[in-house]
């Protein structure tokens, strides 16, 4: 396996022939697109800089956004429906967003120094999260991660990262899978002592970390799996590594860069479960690149300069201006409880429609998730799932709905209920057609 973009070639005729058929119209319908990929690749590798976004033929180059849409350089309108892999919360044009970056622009830009701002963030971040009494900021959830788990590692004097199976840390701490699966070749993953332990498992987990637990000095854990496929860990299943990391005096690590966004402080606050350190970031930069690691603080304590032996952790763009004035102003105003709630129940609306659909009208698909994030899937025969998806997706932005090519579903503040009714509807259109080209041959 490599992570070259290559075509889905699909074992099932009528969906290969589909798929050709979806290509071949989004070719046509996206000259301009094309044209600006072909310029991109003679100075980005494979004409981008984030794997992620890569679509075969070509991705669609956007020109602008407003509200809950975006449009793209041959003049399509797409209602956003994957909220830049859940980092775009506020939608594209949030008025109060807009206005609180407007008067720190002109307030001039890079100081090299310490703005109010800073503090006022940190302070509006610990309030919510329980397990931070002091934070710290970084540039994007991978930094986040990687300074939590050196953080950890350093506290605990030991070695050895616990992270699971279908975890995404970020662009350097990815691609964690047990079994066949293995490390796709071209993955490049920070050079830490990692063992990859059975998610939503608390038996194996002890059975493999039995052993080697004076070794364990962190546990990473994400409460739902996001890139990995919107997988929620089990309640129990959290408070049991709770309780076991305590026993074997490792730093239990929330990575919440996702599911943040659950609730104000998190999937953590929704269980009542406590870890020793917190990651976030996407959203919380209120549309600029943000990470933030925080916890406990007798381990935070090691970055208090004022005191011997202090950890040093530099970082040109951690306290950004317009970041910390972005990131304060959308916690304090726009990351309300309310609005947090009518988000996350308009996303189980959204999930429990699409599998109440699918399920009536029998498409090989279904969706899974909590609150505003989800994700779909195809229960075709593994060999066709990709393409089956993939014919998905371009249906989707012929409709245009913007989603991932993978199935992420993210919901922004700016979706309405209206907008979701019509995503849906449209989803499942699609996958009964989806379902017809699988059957025609
Ligand atoms: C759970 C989780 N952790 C960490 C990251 C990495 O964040 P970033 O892309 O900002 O480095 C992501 C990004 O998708 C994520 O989903």
């Amino acid at each position: 396996m490599t992570l070259s973009r290559q075509s889905n070639a699909a074992s099932n005729p009528g969906l290969a022939a589909a798929l050709q058929s979806a290509r071949a119209s989004y070719l046509e319908r996206n000259p301009k697109s094309h044209a600006a990929y072909s310029k991109a690749t003679e100075s980005l590798p494979g004409g981008g800089t984030r794997t992620t976004l890569v679509v075969d033929p070509f991705p669609l180059m956007i020109e602008s956004g407003k509200g809950s849409e975006i449009t793209d350089v041959d003049g399509h309108t797409y209602k956003d429906f994957l909220s830049d892999y859940t980092s775009g919360l506020y939608g594209k044009s949030n008025p109060v967003l807009l206005e609180a970056i407007s008067k720190a622009l002109a307030q001039g830009l890079q100081f090299g120094a310490h703005t109010p701002h800073e503090a006022r963030f940190a302070a509006g971040l610990v309030a919510r999260f329980p397990s931070m009494d002091l934070v710290r900021f970084a540039n994007s959830g991978t930094e986040a991660n990687m300074l939590a788990l050196t953080t950890a590692l350093k506290h605990t004097g030991r070695s050895k990262v616990v992270v699971f199976d279908g975890a995404y840390h970020g662009s350097l701490l990815c691609h964690f899978h047990t079994g066949d699966k293995g490390m796709p070749e071209g993955v490049v993953r920070a050079p830490f002592d990692f063992v990859i332990a059975p998610y939503n498992d608390i038996d194996g987990v002890k059975a493999l970390l039995g052993p080697i637990k004076a070794d364990v000095g962190a546990i990473i854990v994400e409460p739902m799996l996001g890139a990995g496929g919107c997988v929620p860990a089990e309640p129990q299943f959290l408070r049991d590594l709770r309780d076991y990391s305590t026993e074997i005096g490792s730093v239990l690590i929330f990575d919440e860069v996702q599911t943040s966004r659950l609730s104000p402080g998190g999937r953590q606050a929704l269980l009542g479960i406590t870890p020793d350190m917190t990651t976030v970031g996407k959203f919380f930069g209120g549309g600029f690149a943000f990470g933030a690691f925080g916890g406990k603080r007798e381990i935070m304590d090691m970055f208090d300069i004022r005191k011997p032996g202090a950890i040093s952790h530099g970082g040109t763009f951690n306290n950004s201006p317009l970041t910390m004035v972005a990131g304060a102003t959308a916690l304090e105003h726009l990351l309300t409880p309310e609005a947090l709630e009518r988000l996350n129940n308009l996303g189980d609306h959204m999930r429990d429609a699409l599998n109440a659909a699918f399920k009536t009208t029998n498409a090989p698909f279904f969706a899974k998730g909590l609150g505003s994030i989800n994700q779909l899937y195809c229960t075709l025969p593994a060999e066709d799932r990709d393409a089956a998806m993939e014919v998905l997706f371009f249906m989707l932005l012929e409709k245009g709905y913007w989603v991932s090519q993978r199935g992420t579903l993210a919901l922004n503040f700016e979706n309405s209920a209206e907008e979701v009714d019509g995503f849906v509807a449209a989803a499942v259109e699609a996958a009964g057609r989806v379902a017809a080209a699988a059957k025609s041959h």
